[in-house]
């Protein structure tokens, strides 16, 4: 198929930085190419088997985290929370919706950010735009703006220790289905929503103990004593994919996460990034915007996923909640026909930013909510699967997105607003729309 890893630099490249120094830059990429993996080919195709029991419309996906992780926001309570917020919205959704849950992170390399312009202008002052922490600092200063190739070094670095947590955290212990007490925050615990959760806990710990008293020793059973949390990010930087790049039994995995997608911007047929994922064994998504035209799309999936494997192919529709409905049940429809196998995912993130009138870039719970039942309703309609949801949150108490049960206000935004990024629903507004969400996938 004429790949090669080298073979996407032949083609139009969008959102990279412009690196002064090439040797340099070399230079790092040859260090990250002589690393260990972050994950590990088996782990990938155990992920490609879950998937295509999403695909079979039997398992549905929750994906969420970061819009960007950061360098500063590091710490093990990050990441723990994120961990426990991740298994708490799970076991809502497979208690309350009847449904196996697959879980898959935006972190462990989520660093890198496309941008709606390429410099930032304050106060006369034109700089390039901030890019993500693995491409330049968050600063308004030249010095912190200017792309540095050592942030791909420390990437790898904390995306290694952020993996090393996660897969302590999920092996045992912590994870097992004995501590879903465990996995409420502080925030949610004496709330109306933390009683909610509080009810399903119950009944579990009912049905385990039930299971034990008729000889049947939980402990046996791994599904029940640990999880899977998969990783993933927008494979943006192609320089590190690359070098991140390995080849087993004759095929390449991209190994710097499980799964990988490409992002609304970068998502054209005959440019780069579509052309290095073409070439590799992960799980492959692509975020589908309201504009997307359905033979585009068709086409995309014939270029990705040409086999048309099951599991392999995850489009991420972030369409907005206006005329969201119509919109999707014109793609779905339209795709429906072309029998592809494709897995579809919502984003209710990406289509509904709006800017507060205190200045905050914020979204409304409810526009993410509608966006969702609508996701819902036109697969219904159409009589194919919705597989899952793509989400960005986070498992601390922040006031980012507006609404949900404690209805964050515009003038509350500045309380505790901590992303770099894109704002994130808070730990009790993630369990709040895994209710919802258990609701829609019950019905
Ligand atoms: C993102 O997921 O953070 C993002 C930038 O999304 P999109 O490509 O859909 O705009
Ligand atoms: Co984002």
């Amino acid at each position: 198929m004429n790949w090669t890893p080298n073979s996407w630099r032949d083609f139009p490249i969008l959102q990279q930085p412009t690196y002064n120094d090439a040797s340099a830059l070399s230079d790092v990429c040859e260090k990250l190419g002589e690393f260990p993996p972050l994950v590990f080919s088996d782990e990938v195709e155990c992920l490609k088997q879950n998937l295509a029991e999403v695909a079979a419309g039997k398992a549905f996906i929750l994906q969420g985290g970061d819009c960007a992780e950061s360098f500063q926001e590091f710490s093990e309570n990050h990441v723990q929370s994120m961990v426990k917020v991740m298994l708490q919205m799970a076991v809502t959704l497979t208690f309350a919706g009847r449904c196996p849950v697959v879980k898959i992170g935006r972190m462990a390399g989520q660093f890198a950010k496309p941008r709606s312009a390429d410099s930032e202008e304050i106060d006369g002052v034109s700089l390039p735009s901030f890019r993500g922490d693995s491409v330049n600092g968050i600063e308004f200063t030249a010095d912190a703006r200017e792309p540095d190739p050592d942030r791909m070094l420390q990437s790898y670095h904390q995306s290694a220790a952020t993996m090393n947590l996660v897969r302590a955290l999920t092996r045992g212990g912590f994870a097992s289905l004995k501590n879903v007490k465990e996995w409420n925050s502080a925030a949610v615990e004496d709330t109306a929503l933390g009683k909610k959760y509080g009810d399903i806990t119950s009944r579990i710990h009912d049905s385990l103990e039930f299971m034990e008293a008729c000889g049947i020793n939980v402990d046996d059973f791994s599904k029940l004593q640990g999880a899977t949390i998969y990783t993933s990010h927008e494979a943006l930087l192609l320089e590190y994919e690359q070098a991140l790049l390995s080849q087993d039994n004759g095929k390449w995995y991209d190994l710097s996460a499980h799964m990988l997608w490409i992002g609304e911007r970068t998502r054209q047929l005959d440019h780069a990034h579509v052309e290095f994922l073409r070439g590799v064994e992960n799980p492959i998504g692509v975020k589908v915007g309201p504009t997307a035209d359905p033979d585009e799309i068709a086409k995309l999936a014939e270029l990705l996923n040409p086999d048309n494997t099951p599991g392999k192919l995850i489009f991420i529709t972030r369409v907005g909640a206006d005329g969201a409905y119509e919109k999707l049940l014109n793609l779905f429809q339209k795709m429906a026909s072309k029998n592809q196998n494709v897995i579809w995912i919502c984003d209710p993130m990406h289509g509904n930013t709006v800017k507060a009138s205190s200045g905050y870039k914020t979204r409304k719970f409810d526009d993410v909510m509608s966006e969702v039942k609508a996701f819902f309703k036109a697969h219904k309609a159409v009589g194919t699967w919705p597989g899952g949801v793509h989400l960005e949150m986070t498992g601390k108490d922040v006031t980012e997105c507006t609404g949900g049960a404690f209805n964050v206000s515009d003038n509350q935004l500045g309380d505790c607003y901590e992303t770099q990024c894109d704002p994130r629903l808070n730990a009790t507004q993630s369990l709040e729309l895994a209710f919802l969400i258990a609701e829609e996938l019950k019905g």
